[in-house]
């Protein structure tokens, strides 16, 4: 298919945003992965609102982010003092990478392979995040919707991530273990790889991403090694 570069979502597919399950588990006894879920559920959520409002209501994610975890906290009838407010966001701030990570960026990079960021992290999160993993001199772009003030799966989003490549949709691997990100950036004209990691059900709305995996192993089998 001629692809040139590859484009990675952020939270969810290369950092683990249910590591702060552990933490919540910690604070909240018996609750921990119910809160993580609700939270990132509501911060999604939250996401599509804002974009909805045509921008006038946009807030950077790591405020949806806060947004959401009170929100969360709430319905699920916990009391969620700014002490362990803070620490969870800080926990956030510093989410683990997924095991595999690592080893397939380092093979990107010795195969000459151009890769990048494309989220919905706000600049800074996204630069602490990328610097906590040790991701930094593997990713040649961060991108975050930021300046668009729209999020994913707002096509001005996405056009951000072939601006800053400067290459056709088509001829990137956009790649994002989140179902509903991959529709869009298979809507926008990316080639797409889902990383279904959890064996969630595809999309039910079409069409499917073309390429589906169980980890980000399987972006290498889309760039061979040069013999
Ligand atoms: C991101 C969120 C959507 O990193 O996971 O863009």
């Amino acid at each position: 298919m001629g692809l040139k570069a590859v484009l990675f979502d952020a939270y969810g597919t290369l950092f683990d945003v249910h590591s702060v399950a552990l933490l919540a588990e910690q604070l909240f006894p018996g609750q921990g992965e119910r809160l993580s879920h609700a939270w990132r559920d509501k911060q999604i959520e939250y996401s599509r609102l804002v974009s909805m409002s045509a921008g006038e209501h946009y807030q950077p994610f790591w405020e949806i982010t806060r947004a959401g975890l009170r929100h969360a906290a709430a319905r699920l009838g916990l009391a969620l003092a700014p002490e362990a407010e803070e620490r969870l966001m800080n926990q956030y701030r510093h989410l683990s990478a997924f095991a595999e990570n690592r080893g397939v960026l380092t093979e990107l990079a010795a195969r000459g392979v151009t890769t990048g960021i494309l989220s919905n992290g706000d600049p800074e999160m996204l630069a602490v995040a990328v610097k906590s993993a040790g991701f930094e001199p593997l990713l040649r772009h961060v991108i975050s919707v930021h300046p668009a003030r729209r999020y994913k799966t707002d096509s001005a989003a996405y056009a951000l991530g072939t601006a800053a490549l400067q290459l056709p949709a088509r001829e990137v691997l956009f790649v994002s273990s989140n179902a509903w990100d991959a529709l869009g950036a298979t809507w926008f004209g990316y080639t797409t790889l889902w990383v279904n990691r959890s064996g969630a059900p595809a999309e039910a709305l079409g069409p499917p991403p073309h390429h589906t995996g169980r980890s980000l192993r399987e972006v290498l089998t889309h760039f061979p090694a040069k013999p």
